[in-house]
């Protein structure tokens, strides 16, 4: 039986930056991928792909509805939606086996086949053939699963997750979407745009909830333009499908059943850890009452040599959250002191414009009854913005009342997704919103409007507005 310093389960964003640092560190590594790529989640389903589709259904809204303004005369664009996702998977193609490289490279082995605990130190994979490991260390990093609901089961053609609707055969005519979360609003972005219609149905009063909730009613108002509609404070109740027809039944505000029709329903209302099959019973880690392998702040689990991370364990959903992760539990390995401050870990929604936040928001600030103050710029009063017709949105900088200490960073607009890592810098180095204000920003620029907005906040002296 080969034996290993570390054994990483799982070779999405966690597993993989987990099993590079380990090699880096001079530890003997293996990893364990059930499926025939790796990547995971993110690289195969997840980010990659969602991103390939976005930005092509961009490049196609922006030459259908923006080129004219411009001064480009073109014959009306056409969607080539075969071309569409063939491109995009041969970006997955290109990046899954970029981490083939990689793992080459540091000289990682990978075992294909589902890996399961045989005991605490022993893991056995079955793939084409069945092998055992042995592991003075293991790292669990296997990720989540779209959560499905009771009375929609996926049935993978018409009543869908993400992992469908990333691989459609044509633009639905019409794209129900059960949760008005990130999956939802980014893939009814791209399916919106590529001409279909889109209704979303959200249970709570408010879309992307866990973001500031001035960013959630700004971004609907852009998707609105873009044609999709909201139906908010909405109970799914009942999802049917006939042929190619889907009925969605919902309970409205005011307690009335309201029922919807389209030939998709893609039903995005957040993903579940991901353990089946790990038979972690086997090697006494505990899972929590969420499904979750239970990890202390040095992400061990009830046993001090096995790790988890990523998706898998608490807190959010987001491929960096993984990466640091997997990179913390190498470094401990290692012997060194690493650390994650999970306050700074950015968070965004790749619409158009970009949603991008880091830090608390105002709604968290008020419980925990934080004396804070608010400096805001919006979009349109920026020269770059104007140029480039890309005016929509606002920045919000919230810095401490006394200290002017930035503690949250809330911004939609164009290239939010890149412009939210300076306020990433700025808070990690525990800049106030003065510090931001100094500082010499290139002009014509978006991320003028990052400085501005922290002018607003330190002294309430923007220039341009
Ligand atoms: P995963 O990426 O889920 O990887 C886990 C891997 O473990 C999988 O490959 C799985 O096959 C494997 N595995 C599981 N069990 C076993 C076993 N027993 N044996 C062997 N292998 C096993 N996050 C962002 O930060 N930015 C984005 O833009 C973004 N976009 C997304 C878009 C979509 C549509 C989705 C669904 C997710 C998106 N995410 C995004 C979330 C991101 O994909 C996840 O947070 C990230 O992939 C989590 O990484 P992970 O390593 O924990 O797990
Ligand atoms: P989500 O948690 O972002 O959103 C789910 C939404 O569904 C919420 O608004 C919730 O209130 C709503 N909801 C829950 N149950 C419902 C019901 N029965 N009826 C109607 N609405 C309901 O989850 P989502 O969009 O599925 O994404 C899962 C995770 O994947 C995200 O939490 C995120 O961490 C990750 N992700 C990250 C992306 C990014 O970083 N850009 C992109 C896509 C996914």
């Amino acid at each position: 039986m080969t034996k290993y310093d570390v054994a990483i389960i799982g070779s999405g964003p966690g597993g993989y930056v987990a099993a590079i640092r380990c090699a880096q560190l001079g530890m003997k590594t293996a990893i364990i991928e059930k499926y025939s790529t790796l990547g995971g989640t993110c690289l195969n389903v997840g980010c990659i792909p969602s991103k390939a589709l976005l930005d092509s259904s961009e490049h196609f809204h922006t030459a259908d509805k923006k080129f004219k303004e411009h001064g480009i005369d073109i014959e009306a664009p056409k969607v080539n939606f075969e071309q569409m996702i063939s491109r995009k998977a041969g970006v997955v193609e290109q990046t899954t086996k970029g981490i083939q490289f990689l793992m080459d490279k540091n000289k990682i082995d990978v075992y294909e086949g589902l890996g399961s605990f045989e005991g605490e130190h022993i893991l056995r994979i079955k793939g084409e053939e069945e092998q055992k490991i042995e592991a003075k260390n293991i790292i669990i990093a296997t990720g989540s699963k779209p959560i499905e609901l009771p009375f929609a089961k996926f049935d993978k053609e018409r009543i869908i997750s993400s992992t469908e609707a990333l691989e459609l055969k044509e633009v639905p005519k019409h794209l129900i979407v059960i949760g008005g979360g990130v999956i939802g609003l980014e893939l009814g972005s791209v399916y919106a745009r590529l001409g279909a219609e889109v209704t979303v149905l959200e249970y709570l009063d408010q879309i992307i909830p866990s973001f500031d909730a001035a960013m959630g009613k700004e971004l609907m108002k852009s998707m609105k333009k873009l044609g999709v509609k909201f139906n908010l404070s909405h109970k799914v109740t009942s999802v049917t499908r006939e042929g190619n027809e889907v009925t969605v039944k919902a309970e409205n505000k005011k307690g009335e059943e309201v029922s919807f029709e389209g030939d998709y329903c893609l039903v995005s209302v957040g993903r579940k850890p991901y353990t089946e099959g790990l038979n972690v019973e086997a090697a006494g880690v505990q899972l929590n009452e969420k499904k979750q392998v239970e990890v202390n702040a040095h992400l061990q689990t009830s046993k001090a040599h096995i790790y988890a991370i990523g998706d898998v364990v608490r807190g959010a959903m987001l491929a960096h959250k993984a990466e640091d992760e997997g990179t913390l539990v190498a470094e401990l390995l290692a012997g060194q002191k690493p650390h994650i401050d999970y306050n700074l870990i950015p968070n965004v929604v790749y619409t158009w414009p970009e949603v991008a936040s880091v830090g608390k928001t105002e709604e968290q600030l008020k419980e925990e009854k934080v004396a804070y103050k608010s400096g805001q710029f919006p979009m349109r009063a920026l020269g770059r913005a104007r140029a480039s017709m890309d005016i929509e949105g606002v920045i919000k900088v919230l810095a401490d009342e006394k200290t002017d200490e930035i503690l949250g960073v809330h911004m939609i607009g164009a290239r939010a997704a890149d412009m939210i890592a300076e306020a990433v810098v700025a808070m990690e180095f525990r800049a106030s919103a003065e510090d931001i204000a100094r500082i010499s920003h290139a002009h014509p620029t978006y991320t003028e409007a990052v400085r501005e907005a922290a002018m607003a906040a330190t002294e309430n002296r923007p220039i341009h507005i």
